[in-house]
């Protein structure tokens, strides 16, 4: 009997303020909406025969959730902290009890941008971080962690 290969999984997850992309600072972060970012990876997600989903919360405790319930069913997490890049140990310390690769993403150069938002708490846990290239930071992150799950 053929046994077919269990999809590879990754959580998806958008931090504070990302909920307003397209309308927000549209300078540093684009048009592109989230709908139309998470729609772009979908359609990524299954040319490279990864099942994604998708979170957004405002909230720094929805986030620790999240990440705690993938905890054994998702392969891997690609992740926007947004704001809380900066500060949160909390969400820090749930992607350490991940044991899965972590792929760090940002729309803009926090480094070509104020001194706050060049210390990512989550920079070490990640397995690399992509950043700059606006939604493609998204997709160029997405191959990268599909790579590594060796699913691309
Ligand atoms: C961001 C960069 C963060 O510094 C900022 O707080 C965001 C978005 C980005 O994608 O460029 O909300 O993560």
């Amino acid at each position: 009997m053929a046994t077919r290969k269990k999809k590879t999984k990754v959580l998806v997850l958008h931090g504070p303020n990302l909920n307003l992309l397209g309308t927000r600072e549209t300078d540093v972060y684009g048009t592109a909406t989230l709908a139309s970012i998470v729609e772009q990876l979908g359609t990524l997600a299954r040319e490279l025969g990864v099942e994604i989903e998708s979170f957004q919360s405002n909230s720094e405790g929805e986030i620790v959730s999240a990440i705690q319930r993938a905890r054994g069913k998702q392969d891997g997490i690609l992740i926007n902290p947004a704001a809380y890049t900066h500060t949160s140990v909390a969400i820090r310390d749930a992607l350490l009890a991940f044991s899965g690769p972590i792929v760090e993403v940002h729309l803009s150069n926090v480094h070509r941008r104020e001194e706050f938002r060049h210390r990512s708490l989550m920079a070490d846990v990640a397995i690399g971080q992509v950043l700059g290239f606006g939604a493609a930071s998204y997709s160029l992150g997405l191959r990268a962690l599909a790579g590594v799950l060796g699913s691309d």
